[in-house]
């Protein structure tokens, strides 16, 4: 099962953008049973997708923190043949202090998630809060392979190295020692003379993982959310739909851990 993650403690990078319309290709183009799992406060992944997650009664907070409660209580169908949500919201700023005192605090989601594969999942995508908290570590300990997106603007690079490190360092110390990045998407990429300068930075450091097709700026993908709706749905023949497909490809694509050599990115 493919378990893909979005990372970067960034803020407005492109992680929600990235993985909701991932998730949905994945389901469309690939016929996968596709789990989101959103695990960001502001809970934008499963708002993306039309789900009221301020109404719900139960969301990953209460999966990850309650005995007995069921991914399948949780999860939350939507337009998508093929994808589900397991949204979150609010809640989960308590998440760190929830689990304090569990020594396996890391391994919640990883254990949670064990009932995926059973319950006919064939892949997951994990959206994560723009930080490197407990709720991320948790992400990287579920996921085998993780996707940076990473904005072309002037502070971009800040990290980015580092956190493709972290992301290394954090597999090695939780016995996961596949874990990789396999992917850097380049995104909100705008013709500029800085935007090239960066990109090409990055090409020299990522000269294996960064993506082919940057992620440019369209509205259509902005307004797509803004109205709960996957590209796919709102604007299909839009630059934004084609974009977003080729850069799903091109992660599909990526030579999984488990599928045996993974990139070097260093
Ligand atoms: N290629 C694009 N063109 C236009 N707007 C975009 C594009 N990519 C993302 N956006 C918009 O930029 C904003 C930030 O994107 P997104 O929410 O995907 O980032 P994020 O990394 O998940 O943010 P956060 O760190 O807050 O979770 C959103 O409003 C989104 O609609
Ligand atoms: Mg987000």
């Amino acid at each position: 099962m493919r378990r893909i993650a979005f990372i970067n403690e960034k803020g407005g990078t492109g992680k929600t953008t990235l993985a909701v319309n991932t998730a949905a290709w994945l389901a469309r183009e690939q016929k996968l049973r596709v789990l989101l799992v959103d695990l960001d406060t502001q809970g934008h992944a499963g708002k993306s997708l039309g789900v009221d997650v301020r109404t719900l009664p139960r969301n990953v907070f209460h999966l990850l923190t309650e005995d007995g409660v069921r991914l399948e209580e949780v999860v939350q169908p939507c337009a998508v043949e093929g994808l589900s949500v397991l949204p979150s919201y609010k809640e989960m700023s308590d998440f760190p202090v929830a689990v304090a005192q569990d020594p396996r605090r890391a391994h919640r989601l990883a254990d949670r998630l064990a009932a995926a594969e059973a319950a006919g999942y064939q892949a997951l995508v994990f959206d994560a809060p723009p930080s490197m908290g407990l709720t991320t570590r948790n992400i990287l300990v579920a996921a085998t392979e993780v996707v940076v997106p990473v904005a072309l603007t002037y502070l971009a690079l800040d990290g980015c190295a580092e956190m493709v490190e972290t992301v290394k360092k954090v597999g090695e110390a939780e016995g996961r020692p596949d874990l990789r990045v396999t992917k850097v998407v380049p995104t909100l990429y705008r013709k500029t003379a800085l935007a090239d300068a960066i990109l090409e930075r990055l090409k020299a450091y990522f000269p294996d993982s960064l993506a082919a097709m940057p992620l440019g700026f369209n509205v259509k993908i902005d307004e797509a959310q803004s109205h709960g709706k996957t590209i796919w749905e709102y604007a299909p023949r839009s630059r934004g739909a084609e974009m977003l497909a080729a850069i799903a490809q091109e992660i599909h694509d990526a030579p999984s851990p488990r599928k045996g050599r993974a990139p070097r990115v260093a």
